[in-house]
């Protein structure tokens, strides 16, 4: 691993590029064999993080938000992003704050008749919420993460259809727990060992949850509210900090 930008990256760490790639095929096979298109960013050396696509943009409604990321490791990945959503054909929005596109914003189509939930505290600004409202017409909730291992809003919330979510609360300041409680009562709540597991950097179509293979607990949890959990194995991009939701940016039409 060459650097170390979130507390799972440890340069000592050997990461079996061979195995990390078996892996993302498998999840790429899993999405195709539950009826998903998908589509591939081509990958650009040198930008190894790229593998974890869902930080390059935020989609709503057919209008992207570019990201424009913290880290100087990542910046250029933007431009592979911008390039990929035009060439797709969407409208595409620079943007002037610092924000990880889908890692710290997701989007619940009907939860409250549309609602935008971003986080920051370590990654997006605060200044980026308020920007992406201007871009995307819709409300944005912002909420404060306190726990560095989970960096990005999506290391500890998730979709799990169009109207409700699951989450960690404690990685969330005690405010940002209210207003999710608030705004969420029938959320499906996971605990510590669920997020350590990566559990909630989860995809979900609204029905099958797709979520690594070592959160048991958490497929558990999906189960019991009426879901069908779709585990993978993902152990490998572990390594750089993510997992299923990270290597899926949603174009949501
Ligand atoms: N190594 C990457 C970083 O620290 C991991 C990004 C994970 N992606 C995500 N959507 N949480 O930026």
């Amino acid at each position: 691993m060459e650097y170390a930008i979130n507390p799972w990256m440890d340069t000592a760490t050997p990461v079996d590029r061979e195995l990390a790639v078996k892996q993302w095929h498998g999840l790429r096979e899993t999405l195709l064999g539950l009826g998903h298109t998908v589509h591939e960013l081509d990958p650009v050396p040198g930008l190894p993080d790229m593998v974890y696509a869902a930080n390059g943009a935020f989609v709503v409604d057919g209008t992207v938000y570019g990201a424009r990321f913290k880290h100087p490791q990542r910046t250029a990945e933007a431009a592979a992003h911008r390039a990929f959503y035009e060439a797709y054909g969407a409208r595409f929005v620079a943007p002037a704050e610092t924000n990880e596109g889908e890692g710290d914003f997701t989007y619940l189509p009907e939860a409250h008749g549309g609602l935008i939930l971003a986080g920051y505290g370590f990654r997006t600004e605060p200044a980026a919420h308020a920007e992406a409202q201007e871009v995307l017409g819709r409300p944005v909730v912002s909420l404060r993460l306190v726990d560095p291992r989970f960096y990005h809003l999506d290391t500890a919330l998730a979709p799990l259809d169009d109207g409700n979510i699951a989450y960690f609360p404690e990685a969330f300041s005690t405010a940002a727990q209210r207003v999710l409680a608030q705004l969420f009562p029938d959320a499906v709540r996971a605990d510590e060992v669920d997020a350590f597991a990566f559990g909630l950097n989860l995809v979900s179509d609204g029905r099958h949850v797709v979520l690594n293979s070592e959160a048991s607990g958490m497929a558990a949890k999906v189960a019991a509210a009426g879901y069908l959990p779709v585990p993978v194995e993902l152990a490998e991009l572990k390594k750089g900090g993510g997992s299923v939701k990270c290597c899926v940016a949603e174009l949501r039409d």
